[in-house]
């Protein structure tokens, strides 16, 4: 007992330690999910010994001690926390203990959302006009931060009276989560890098430090934005449903994450809706950590109450991590297809989001700096989507003193030339083309499934084909023969055969491909897309000028001047004149000059269930229509699939029809 008694105490320790780091100081050291499972260690530490329960354990506790630069607002009701849900699981034990407790056969419906990480915050209106607006704090008392708050554009400062719809209430008290988009936040950690300041670790300490600035003018110049989920204290104004109660508010000029909130009526379909979430959630702008799912019915809600934390009729189900802690066993350095010098951290192996993570690029030197990233550090990483793992940030309280600065090497440690730096750039170069490392890289890059997309060749076999001289450059893998592949290690004839096809195959493509498949630094797929649109054959792009160029829309001045560089290098010229004698042909669009869709420009936005978005575009450059990256006034249709981004509303602005999978398709079949 008196074991599990310590083990309790240094917990409460170690996490109020670190509500303390996150809560107040916005400044964490450990990752969400390594938080969770201290938590949860507590909570099932102390519901197994209710004895050693005490009224001032984190567990009984939300969120930390408001800071005293700002004055205390009491909240009339007060702001609970979630409970949480990591598995399937979780959510059927939620329905079950929800409906237990309401002790007779009402159905429940839930509704789920996206759970936005950002801060929880609550706007007061009184008479329609925005009083005070608070931070969560303990959840009783938090800070009154009116005039930040009132610098964020997506806070109405005045209601709007509906014209049909629910009247705005004397008095309403609107609840919601202020967040920062991803690529605002890449921006800001920018800025603040090159001001000597230390970046913010998460889009929820960007919006908490900008939030708690003493000074609105700071506040005003950081890229907030606001949800909002809920209500305080409402006057009047009986709703049936939370759903319904959105909408209102919505009408009154809240901003409310409507197109992702949805209604379901089973476990089943709430567990769906979650892994829905979870699957596209790298294609949000802003940072989803997990679902709210909420009992719809507002009656219902009531009758179920709350427990000392969080009320019984929500539960956040939180997505796997994308972060987690772990060491750096030692870090070297890896030279890319364009002869890059990438330090890359080995990590103890972690598992992250499913997925063990052992290597995570820590980018270049002045990163490495910045960061003040060593060898043996404990470091927090981040994988997301089909990002490559990153070093994030060091945990400077686990530091032993034994831990070893980096510093990047003078010789490229493949070829061992000299490196070098380009001028106005960070990275080290190898400038060696024959570099071994390049070769292998630029061959995976033309290999890969958006080039030339060659199945079955992948990184042992490249390397293979390098040592034995049998590939230098692209255009030699058009030469190779059957027998070729035979004479290598563990290839056997079916392989070789497959191979010999997936070759074949690859020689008719799209311009498109193909120029993306040449790995000219800055084209990626789409610039590429671009260029295969204007130009239509490849001698065009490549007597292309700067000037020229620079006149397409989407191309800038750093990738015309790569295209330049590119095509005016003899050799470059020469390796594409190979690979059309090898018998490379672009299959020819055919443009009609009718159809609904011609002449047209759309812009896309989250995922269509019917087609890859790629699929998507290809249909409709196929039928003579346009794809553009942006919203702009010549846009004519933005397809919106699930998880739209901000073209989204951006689009709602200008007045673009907006279709979903569904019109689209209709669309493409329109004579
Ligand atoms: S509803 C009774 N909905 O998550 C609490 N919360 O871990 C009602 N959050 O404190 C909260 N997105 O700061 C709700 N769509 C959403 C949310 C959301 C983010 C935050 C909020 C809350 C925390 C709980």
């Amino acid at each position: 007992m008196e074991k599990i008694r310590s083990e309790v105490e240094a917990l409460r320790e170690e996490i109020r330690y670190h509500n303390q780091q996150y809560h107040a100081l916005d400044d964490p050291e450990i990752s969400d999910a390594e938080y969770d499972r201290l938590f949860q260690r507590l909570t099932e530490l102390e519901k197994q010994f209710p004895g050693l329960v005490t009224p001032d354990s984190p567990s009984r506790r939300i969120g930390a001690e408001p800071r005293e630069a700002f004055s205390p607002v009491r909240h009339r009701v007060p702001m609970l926390s979630l409970g949480n849900g990591f598995r399937d699981q979780d959510i059927k034990d939620f329905d079950a203990r929800l409906k237990r407790f309401l002790g007779d056969d009402s159905p429940v419906e839930y509704t789920v959302e996206p759970k936005i990480d950002g801060v929880a915050l609550e706007l007061v209106y009184e008479n329609g006009r925005l009083t005070v607006g608070s931070t969560r704090g303990d959840g009783y008392v938090g800070e009154d931060i009116t005039r930040n708050i009132k610098t964020i554009l997506t806070v109405p400062l005045t209601l709007t009276k509906p014209k049909n719809g629910r009247p705005v209430p004397d008095l309403v008290e609107v609840r919601g989560e202020v967040y920062m988009e991803k690529e605002a936040l890449e921006e800001l950690n920018r800025t603040r890098l090159g001001q000597n300041l230390p970046p913010f670790a998460n889009p929820r300490n960007a919006a908490a430090g900008s939030l708690r600035q003493l000074d609105p003018r700071i506040t005003a110049k950081r890229p907030l934005n606001m949800f909002c989920y809920g209500v305080g204290q409402i006057n009047g104004a009986p709703f049936d449903t939370y759903h319904e109660m959105m909408i209102s508010i919505q009408q009154w000029g809240f901003r409310v994450n409507r197109p992702h909130i949805r209604i379901c009526s089973t476990p089943g379909e709430v567990i769906e809706c979650c892994r829905h979430l979870e699957e596209i959630r790298s294609q949000f702008p802003y940072e989803i950590d997990g679902a709210v799912i909420k009992v719809n019915q507002l009656n219902l809600q009531a009758r179920l109450g709350e427990k000392s934390r969080s009320p019984r009729w929500a539960l956040a189900y939180k997505f796997r991590p994308t972060r987690e802690t772990t060491r750096i066993i030692k870090i070297d350095v890896q030279v890319g297809r364009t002869g890059a010098l990438t330090p890359v951290a080995h990590l103890e192996p972690v598992e992250i989001g499913g997925v063990t993570v052992k290597r995570a690029t820590l980018h270049n030197q002045d990163e490495i700096e910045k960061k003040d990233v060593r060898e043996l550090d404990t470091v927090l990483v981040q994988r997301a989507g089909d990002v490559i793992p990153e070093v994030v940030q060091v945990v400077l309280s686990k530091r032993t003193g034994a831990e070893r600065k980096f510093v990047m090497p003078t010789h490229c440690p493949v070829c061992g030339g000299d490196v070098a730096k380009r001028e106005g750039e960070v990275v080290l170069r190898c400038p060696n083309p024959n570099c071994p490392a390049q070769v292998k890289e630029s061959l995976k890059h033309f290999v890969s499934k958006g080039a030339m997309d060659i199945d079955g060749l992948g990184d042992k076999l490249t390397a293979q084909l390098i040592k034995e001289g049998l590939v230098r450059e692209p255009a030699d893998l058009y030469e190779l023969q059957f027998d070729d592949f035979l004479g290598l290690d563990k290839i056997a004839d079916k392989s070789a055969d497959n191979l010999t096809e997936a070759i074949e195959k690859s020689k008719r493509t799209t311009l498109g491909r193909f120029i993306y498949a040449l790995g000219i630094r800055h084209v990626g797929e789409h610039v590429a897309g671009i260029l295969a649109d204007h130009f239509r054959e490849l001698k065009h792009l490549e007597g292309a000028t700067e000037k020229e160029l620079l006149a397409i829309d989407g191309i800038g001045p750093q990738i015309a001047e790569s295209i330049v560089t590119y095509f005016s290098d003899r050799s470059n010229k020469e390796h594409c004149g190979r690979l059309l004698k090898a018998g490379i042909r672009f299959e020819t669009m055919v443009h009609p000059v009718t159809g609904a869709v011609a002449g047209k420009t759309f812009v896309m936005t989250g995922s269509l269930s019917s087609m890859k978005r790629s699929e998507a575009k290809e249909q409709i450059l196929r039928r003579g229509g346009r794809v553009s990256s942006s919203v702009s006034s010549s846009t004519d249709y933005l397809v919106a699939g699930e998880g739209p981004g901000s073209k989204f509303s951006e689009a709602e602005k200008k007045g673009v029809v907006i279709l979903n999978g569904d019109e689209f398709l209709e669309l493409l079949n329109t004579e």
